[in-house]
């Protein structure tokens, strides 16, 4: 039977892991991570993440050949294959600050391996690394080793949260980077290669030398990022001129060549990834000597962090200039719909940027626990990100302008305005002449998401600034 073990039990390695184990009932696969309550909630009824589809996967698998523990050393000695899908921020001081990625937990997680091996074993990197980082873990490993062989692959994972479980059951690709050059990179190809070609066509699977394989990595999530910020910066235009964005991106995108997916505009792109692997992209081509190419992505950037601000802008202007002492109902708090993670959600910086200007907020988000919600506004920021969002929000006054509610009528009852900052299903069937009826007049309600049917809530009453509509 071959072991599988995975160090790293987060948004990547929980539901990654789960799906090699449904899909290989021949594997066992063990999910260690230094965080117990991590490991106790994914031996619980409560698993620590919210996706679509992953507890019917777990619970099918977890106790047969899927396990999770905090034994990390016993488990890593004993596996033929080690996924590590540790994190990998933004390094926060030294050198790179602000754009490196930090690689501390891959390092110590790869020093872990080489100390603890007793047998050869396929290290396989799952996280988003940056182009050459095996070069160095390959130093990690070989300079402990025992005589014992160490093959180190490049599988990034593209998975994207909220359709984590479809996206594994059915990737557009799967890619491996190894060192085809010799005998034993090509073996440990294959042996990655036969575990995924359980459930995934042998087409799909796609096999490159290590540095393409960490480079598309960034490459992808740069282009992805890059098309939100195109349509977000002709929503700006779209809103100056009459055009109406969803018109504009739906002609666009007929297009074959640029494709209809991944158009929509927004308050801004959130999420883990996009900045920090764009900014780990920036560094890496200054270090290399490439500041024009590094310009332009960080341009990506820049946009986003444009897009958020004119957005509270936007919205203080559209009231009178102030939304002082004004409750403002929040519908929405995590970066996208169908996820509770809230990492670089563009939320915070809406909501610190209303408080600087001394709202009152209530939100509403279905899935995001109430003390993250508090916990992420209090937070500061570093001063890298969004220029504007390093203002100091004192923690009281966080206290005692924020409240979490559990639905979407209390939010916006008694509220001068509404914002939604994420696209959950259900804020597109609210009864909003019920909820009209109970704000403040005038209405307003300000779409970051462009989820409501702007006609009717017009008819009802309401003011109405959508992302990239005309007035
Ligand atoms: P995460 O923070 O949810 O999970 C990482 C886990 O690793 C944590 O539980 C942490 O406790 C554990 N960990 C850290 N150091 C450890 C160590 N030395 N030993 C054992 N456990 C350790 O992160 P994530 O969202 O799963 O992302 C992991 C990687 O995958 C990142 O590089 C990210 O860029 C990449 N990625 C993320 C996504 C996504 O949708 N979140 C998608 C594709 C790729
Ligand atoms: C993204 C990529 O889509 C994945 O392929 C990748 O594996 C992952 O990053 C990663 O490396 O972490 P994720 O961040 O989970 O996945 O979610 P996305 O669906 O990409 O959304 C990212 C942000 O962009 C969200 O805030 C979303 O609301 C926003 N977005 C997305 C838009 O504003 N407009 C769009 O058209 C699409």
């Amino acid at each position: 039977m071959v072991k599988i073990c995975c160090i790293g039990a987060g948004y990547v390695g929980g539901p990654t892991m789960a799906v090699i184990a449904y899909k290989c009932p021949s594997v066992e696969v063990v999910v260690v991570d230094i965080s117990v309550p991590r490991i106790t909630a994914w031996n619980s009824e409560k698993l620590p993440i919210y996706e679509p589809g992953l507890d019917e996967v777990v619970k099918k698998c977890r106790g047969k050949n899927l396990f999770f523990s905090n034994e990390l050393e016993k488990h890593v000695a004993v596996a033929d294959i080690v996924f590590v899908s540790v994190n990998t921020p933004t390094k926060t001081s030294g050198l790179g600050a602000g754009k490196a990625a930090d690689l501390t937990y891959w390092e110590s997680a790869a020093r872990m391996i080489a100390d603890v091996s007793k047998s050869s074993k396929i290290v396989v990197e799952k996280s988003t690394v940056p182009v050459k980082t095996a070069e160095a873990i390959e130093k990690i490993l070989t300079h402990n080793s025992k005589g014992i062989e160490f093959q180190v692959l490049s599988n990034p994972e593209f998975l994207a949260e909220g359709t984590a479980i479809t996206n594994l059951v059915d990737p557009d690709r799967v890619l491996i980077g190894g060192r085809e050059e010799t005998p034993g990179g090509l073996k440990a190809i294959q042996t990655l290669k036969d575990i995924y070609a359980h459930w995934v066509p042998h087409e799909r699977i796609i096999c490159t030398n290590l540095w393409s394989a960490e480079l598309s990595k960034l490459a992808a999530n740069a282009f992805l990022a890059q098309r939100i910020s195109s349509v977000n910066s002709i929503s700006a235009l779209c809103e100056a001129t009459g055009a109406d964005v969803t018109q504009v991106a739906s002609a666009v995108g007929k297009d074959l060549r640029i494709g209809s997916k991944f158009l929509n505009a927004s308050v801004g792109f959130g999420g883990s990834c996009f900045q920090k692997d764009i900014l780990n992209l920036v560094y890496i081509c200054e270090c290399n000597g490439l500041p024009e190419v590094a310009n332009y992505w960080k341009q990506v950037i820049k946009i986003n962090d444009y897009q958020k601000s004119r957005f509270v802008n936007r919205l203080v202007s559209s009231m009178f200039n102030t939304v002082s002492g004004k409750k403002i109902g929040i519908l929405g708090f995590s970066f996208k719909k169908d996820t509770g993670d809230t990492r670089e959600t563009p939320a915070i910086d809406v909501c610190r940027g209303l408080l600087s200007d001394k709202a009152q907020l209530v939100i509403y988000d279905p899935q995001v626990p109430d003390a993250q919600i508090m916990k992420d506004i209090s937070t500061p920021k570093f001063d890298w990100d969004q220029p504007g969002s390093t203002i100091h929000i004192a923690e009281d006054v966080v206290k005692q302008s924020v409240k979490v509610v559990h639905d979407a009528y209390e939010a916006t009852k008694d509220a001068h305005a509404i914002c939604i900052l994420t696209e959950w299903d259900e804020f597109r069937t609210l009864d909003y002449q019920k909820i009209y009826n109970n704000m403040q007049k005038p209405a307003y309600m300000f779409d970051g998401r462009n989820v409501v049917d702007v006609a009717k809530l017009r008819q009802i009453g309401f003011i109405v600034y959508s992302i990239g509509k005309p007035l």
